[in-house]
């Protein structure tokens, strides 16, 4: 049978592993070895019910006291050792929310394209339709009808790219006008769009030109419109884009396509400053498009969205807007 003396040395050395334990695996090791089933001191117990019986109830109590001690020692020490991880954890896993990020950046809508969803927006809240045309276009939609006949200085080789072959007809369209026709030709009135979408003019790339651009047009046919709607729409038009202090102004001017015609300014940061062209449709132009002007009467306007955009953010140079540099997109936030 065992003795005292065994079982004490049998706890002290359990103590000693349990104290030497520098981790919370060691211990667990530490625990198997001095408590598990293998251990003396269980084997110790297993070994009680052959003990003589009178032995039994003094060394049952031994074992019992050996046992005691040894959890004790095991409870403080993973205390210890658990403050010690958990205290290890804080500063291991710290996270330095100021070490630069490697992230690839995201991208950004193109500011042209962040201002053609306003627009649309705006016309589409007041029940206007988007229409759309394609952008190389039927020279006779982009001039003929509108009533912009063969011998129109627009239509001269210095504005205007001709496509081959030159019998086909077709031109990389001028201005977004033509979608004028095609929305006359394939709907009755009452008609109320817009048309935002590329344009394409024979101009060198410096900071005020660009060959490739955007327009807006807007048109509407429906009875009894007259220039007072036109002048109403362009104020509101021209408020959500420039601000509540806009106003916009009218100056004579012409277009085939319209009559009479305007240039249309808006008063922003202290200056008036040229926005577009608008005027009344001409009553030939509707009816080129079977439209019954004696019914009928619209208004149509037009304008560039770089130049909405120079205005409205004080932009120095085209090239800016047209090169697609993120880092000059992003300015205008991310747009989505
Ligand atoms: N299409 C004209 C241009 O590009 C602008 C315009 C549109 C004028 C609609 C009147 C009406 O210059």
């Amino acid at each position: 049978m065992v003795s005292e003396q065994t079982l004490l040395q049998w706890v002290d050395d359990a103590v000693a592993a349990i104290s030497s334990a520098t981790d919370l695996d060691e211990l667990k090791n530490a625990r198997l070895a001095h408590t598990g089933d293998k251990s003396p001191i269980a084997q110790a117990s297993r070994s009680l019910g052959s003990a003589p019986a009178e032995e039994r109830a003094r060394l049952g109590k031994l074992i019992g006291d050996a046992r005691a001690s040894v959890t004790a020692a095991l409870d403080e020490r993973r205390e210890i050792l658990e403050a010690q991880r958990d205290e290890r954890v804080l500063l291991e896993e710290v996270v330095d929310v100021t070490l630069p990020s490697s992230r690839t950046h995201q991208g950004a809508l193109h500011p042209i394209t962040i201002l053609k969803n306003e627009i649309c927006d705006f016309f589409i809240a007041q029940g206007y339709g988007v229409a759309d045309g394609p952008e190389l276009e039927a020279e006779w939609l982009n001039f003929d009808a509108l009533n912009m006949h063969a011998d129109h200085p627009a239509r001269t080789m210095q504005d205007t790219f001709f496509v081959e072959p030159l019998e086909a007809r077709l031109v990389l369209r001028t201005h977004t006008s033509p979608v004028q026709i095609r929305t006359m030709l394939e709907n009755q009135p009452p008609i109320y769009v817009i048309c935002p979408g590329r344009t394409f003019r024979a101009d060198e790339l410096d900071a005020t030109h660009t060959p490739v651009f955007a327009q807006v047009e807007g048109l509407v046919i429906d009875r009894g419109i007259t220039m007072a709607n036109l002048k109403g729409t362009l104020d509101l038009f021209a408020r959500e884009m420039f601000g509540d202090e806009a106003i916009t102004r009218l100056r004579p001017s012409f277009f085939p396509f319209t009559e009479p015609s305007a240039e249309v300014d808006v008063f922003f940061n202290g200056r008036w400053i040229e926005w577009g062209g608008c005027g009344m449709v001409n009553p030939k132009v509707l009816a080129a498009c079977g439209i019954d002007s004696s019914i009928y009467s619209g208004f149509a306007f037009g304008m560039g969205l770089e130049r909405t955009l120079i205005v409205r953010h004080g932009i120095t140079d085209m090239r800016d807007i047209v090169e697609g540099d993120i880092r000059f997109s992003r300015t205008f936030g991310l747009g989505l």
